[in-house]
């Protein structure tokens, strides 16, 4: 493709993260995803171009916001979507990652989304099945669509997102939200600062040109996005904070804090929030600056476009 030709297709048989993707591949996903955001509103929201697919949810890992909405952006498209059930599965018996994942590709899904608390695993899976893989998370590694849900919540709220300054703070060490993340922004033309403790900041990150900040009111001067963290207690071995009080004190986004980012700030938060600790709960919920409701709103839209564009990419009937 000549350079600057419009991109029209999702040049890749999966999607494993935001990393390598490039401006013009990334805008695709959110165009197409625009598409979605008012059908979403809509009375009658479904559509039938992924009529016959067939989508499988391996969730080795809990979730709320991304196992529900790859499920209605499945079925939004009209194709068939079953629900792994980890707990009730043979994986309790000892099964594999990779047995688990011939099993299913046995059964000739077209799409398999894939969250795992091992970085890497998804990607591992991907090399031993035939059908399309995405990555729902994995590990502290990436979370692409999370990333992509961002982008496009920050794009219709500020018109574009070359030229913003993106604060991300809190846990960064342990979250693939921050990693994915950094890698769009960049790859966007945003400036990002990352804000936290020493000890969860993982060393050498600057490499991924990012500024470091260890105080809140220093890090957030000036910014037009404020992206909170959950603290991700499930992958910390020791004390990594004091104290939970202490932490909030320090590190906690309240209007005290806020007060030194723009006046026009974007407050946003993946989810699960811990109210009280990485976020208080009046900012979480100021109708006016927090966008927290509407990624949650836009990651319909945004799975709903990468399994259209993963789609389009696979081979059409086998027997014909
Ligand atoms: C995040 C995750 O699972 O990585 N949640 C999400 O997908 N919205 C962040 C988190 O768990 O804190």
């Amino acid at each position: 493709m000549n350079q600057g030709d419009l991109q029209t297709r999702f040049p890749h048989r999966h999607l494993l993260g935001i990393e390598g993707l490039t401006p013009d591949v990334l805008s695709l996903i959110l165009d197409r995803s625009e598409s979605y955001v008012e059908q979403n509103r809509r009375a009658d929201k479904n559509k039938s171009t992924l009529y016959g697919r067939t989508i499988v949810n391996l969730f080795f890992e809990a979730s709320t916001r991304t196992r529900t909405s790859f499920e209605l952006a499945g079925k939004r498209l009209g194709s068939d979507v079953i629900n792994m059930s980890i707990d009730t599965s043979s994986v309790k018996k000892g099964e594999t990652l990779i047995d688990t994942a011939m099993t299913l590709n046995a059964m000739h899904p077209d799409v398999l989304v894939v969250r795992h608390g091992a970085s890497g695993a998804v990607q591992l899976l991907s090399e031993k099945v035939n059908c399309a893989v995405i990555n729902a998370g994995d590990g502290r590694h990436e979370h692409p669509t999370q990333a992509l849900l961002d982008a496009l919540t920050i794009r219709r709220r500020k018109g574009r997102i070359s030229g913003l300054l993106v604060a991300i703070c809190g846990d960064i060490s342990h979250s693939r939200v921050a990693r994915s993340n950094i890698h769009l922004l960049n790859t966007m033309g945003a400036r990002v600062r990352l804000i936290a403790p020493r000890t969860l900041i993982p060393s050498g990150i600057e490499n991924l040109g990012v500024e470091v900040f260890n105080d809140m009111n220093e890090g957030l001067k000036d910014c037009d996005i404020v992206m909170m963290l959950r603290l991700q207690t499930e992958r910390m071995q020791g004390g990594f904070f004091p104290s939970i009080r202490e932490y909030f004190h320090f590190f906690g986004l309240d209007y005290e804090k806020l007060a030194n980012a723009r006046e026009d700030a974007l407050i946003m938060h993946p989810g699960p929030m811990n109210r009280g600790v990485e976020i208080a709960s009046e900012v979480a919920d100021d109708i006016g600056r927090s966008a927290i409701r509407e990624q949650v709103e836009m990651g319909v839209a945004v799975r709903m476009a990468c399994l259209e564009l993963l789609m389009d990419n696979l081979p059409g009937d086998e027997t014909s």
